[in-house]
């Protein structure tokens, strides 16, 4: 994976390339910015019990992560203070399978309607597409969860702008979308109860 050359688009007023940069966010493709995360079906030649037997291509994916949670982790990782954590691919498009177990992606994207979703990826279920300039985390369910993303990475992109983690804490916008008392996230599959962010943290932090 680190030898993948990644194109970077994030334009960011006054932000360095520090993992926790307080920045607002633009984008240099807007329309690409504003694609809306998808579920993306596909072809199952065969889906018993004993045998499955599926067609998981995604047309134009020239990557592939393999992912494995033990146990309910979360990616990234909350801060020390309990703040959410996120990534955000510049350049890269994730599409991302459950193979075993399940997990839960919180996306955030300024360009959507409504910004915030909570979508839930079932093993063996629809593909989650999520275009480039989302941010976004997951948490696997208690037993953990095994992940494949057939990514669509462009030419010019590095490991090191595409992996960056960006801390709820320290980015206003991005804290007041997901906070507990924020407007809803739309859901997808689940209920909210008890996934929201708790308020005081934000005043916890350093
Ligand atoms: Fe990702």
């Amino acid at each position: 994976m680190g030898q993948v050359p990644i194109q970077v688009q994030i334009l960011s007023a006054g932000a360095d390339s520090s993992a926790d940069s307080s920045a607002d966010f633009q984008w240099s493709d807007r329309k690409e910015a504003a694609t809306m995360f998808e579920m993306i079906s596909y072809e199952k030649f065969r889906d018993t019990p004993n045998v499955r037997f599926f067609n998981i291509t995604v047309p134009g994916s020239n990557a592939r992560d393999l992912v494995y949670h033990d146990g309910p982790a979360i990616s990234p990782n909350n801060t020390e203070a309990g703040h959410w954590q996120f990534y955000l691919h510049p350049g890269q498009e994730d599409n991302l399978l459950a193979l075993s177990g399940g997990r839960t992606f919180f996306l955030v994207n300024f360009a959507w309607e409504v910004p915030f979703h909570i979508v839930r990826l079932e093993a063996n279920g629809d593909i989650l597409r999520i275009p480039p300039g989302t941010f976004h985390r997951s948490v696997s369910d208690p037993g953990g969860s095994l992940v494949i993303n057939q990514a669509v990475r462009k030419a010019k992109a590095t490991v090191q702008s595409e992996f960056r983690v960006y801390n709820s804490g320290q980015i206003p916008r991005l804290w007041e979308a997901t906070v507990d008392y924020a407007p809803p996230p739309q859901l997808h599959g689940l209920s909210r109860e008890g996934i929201a962010q708790p308020a005081r943290l934000k005043q916890d932090a350093a």
